[in-house]
């Protein structure tokens, strides 16, 4: 998302100027082109050989460098910039912005760009809470500025509450989204991700290999993309994808209810789950103890929640998975029609470079009209890349 990506990196005087290296260090490993630029008070908190170390960049530090101008000047970098970021931003700088006040390189390269500008607010609760702050930050906003909300925790003055620099992770979240496409802007996509597990007794259950992996992609870049993303997952090892409400569940029955309790306003649901198709008839309550006999387990049906959100009369665009060991075609051509969906992801398990478990997968997409799209071997990322391409498309064209 960001490879090639030129981004500015504006660091001012606040306590949190050295989490601005680990910003520059995420971006930077994104594959982004970083040129940083310090105000004269960041440079009391942190030295500019770091970022610029890190950067593999020269670091901005006046507005009338003979060198700068010459070589790079602060309207060349505002032009070439994909992107801004602020952070920490203070309040005298976002003060400054509002104001239109443009009296060092930083301010002058905001005042010049064209492209998004992230701001990462971090100071005082009582700076960050009073009405002049929240009139700047109110200007900024209706101008088009994005702001990463700062956290709430102990700040380094000594006081509680609102003002502590989002993390790292959370500013890189919102940096990418910014200049991420929007085309799911509006859209409230359901995502089912992971396995499920049907319990024997209290310590065994039946599961599978799913990882979540696929899931977690697709509800990833459906939120940079733009859209409200309700995440109900069976149980995975992967973090809460930032921005994403995540639901928690382990059996198939449990993703059913969460999934029909959610429904109402979803406009897709993406169900890449890997639901058990059965579980055993009889959970016992005490863990079952070994007997000389064999065992045998009589297993029940689970619900079918695909099928059953294919049959409610007024639908949102429904995506399934179908993961097969052999006939792909003819077996995902059968479950598009059965259970009443718009498109099929259809994968060849069998294959170690594809499906459960590891970091790529190779897709065809069948649609209702008969086409089938193949795509090569990709990675899970590029792969929800490409199905939401596809819904957007058809969200469009509802
Ligand atoms: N699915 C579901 N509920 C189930 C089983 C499957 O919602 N109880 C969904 C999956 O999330 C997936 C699609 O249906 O999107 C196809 O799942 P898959 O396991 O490939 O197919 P099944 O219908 O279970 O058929 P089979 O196991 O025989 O291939």
């Amino acid at each position: 998302m960001l490879k090639g990506k030129q981004i500015v990196l504006g660091v001012t005087g606040g306590i949190a100027a050295y989490k601005a290296v680990e910003l520059l260090r995420l971006l930077t490993k994104a594959g982004a082109d970083v040129h940083v630029i310090m105000t004269r008070a960041a440079q009391e908190f942190i030295a500019p050989l770091t970022f610029q170390t890190l950067s593999a960049n020269p670091v901005h530090t006046e507005l009338f460098n003979l060198i700068a101008e010459r070589e790079i000047g602060h309207i060349a970098l505002a032009d070439r910039a994909d992107l801004c970021i602020i952070a920490p931003a203070t309040a005298n700088v976002i003060g400054k912005i509002a104001a239109g006040i443009a009296d060092d390189m930083l301010t002058t390269t905001i005042m010049a760009t064209k492209a998004p500008v992230l701001i990462a607010p971090a100071m005082n609760v009582n700076m960050y809470t009073n009405p002049i702050y929240r009139n700047n930050e109110e200007t900024l906003m209706d101008c088009g500025y994005l702001f990463v909300a700062p956290a709430t925790g102990t700040l380094a003055c000594g006081w509680e509450g609102e003002g502590k620099l989002a993390s790292p992770e959370s500013i890189f979240e919102a940096a990418v989204a910014a200049i991420s496409p929007t085309d799911l802007r509006g859209q409230t996509i359901m995502i089912t991700a992971g396995p499920t597990r049907e319990e024997l007794d209290p310590v065994r259950f039946i599961s599978n290999h799913s990882s979540g992996r696929m899931g977690y992609a697709l509800a990833k870049n459906a939120q940079r993309r733009g859209a409200r993303v309700v995440l109900i997952s069976g149980p995975v090892n992967l973090p809460a994808p930032f921005g994403v409400e995540l639901v928690g569940v382990e059996s198939a029955k449990e993703m059913q209810a969460e999934v029909m309790a959610r429904i109402g306003g979803c406009t897709a649901v993406i169900k890449a789950a890997a639901v058990a198709d059965y579980r055993p008839r009889v959970r016992s309550g005490e863990k079952i103890k070994k007997k000389d006999a064999e065992l045998s387990l009589e297993l029940v049906k689970t619900p079918d929640i695909l099928a059953e959100l294919g049959r409610l009369e007024k639908r949102p665009l429904l995506v399934g998975f179908a993961a097969e060991t052999g006939n792909l075609n003819e077996f995902a051509a059968r479950k598009l029609k059965e259970k009443n969906v718009d498109f099929i992801v259809a994968n060849d398990i069998s294959q170690p470079d594809a499906g459960f478990n590891v970091e790529t997968n190779r897709a065809r997409l069948l649609f209702r009209d008969g086409r089938c799209l193949e795509y090569p071997l990709m990675s899970k990322d590029a792969l929800a890349a490409v199905i939401l391409d596809h819904v957007a498309t058809e969200l469009a064209a509802k």
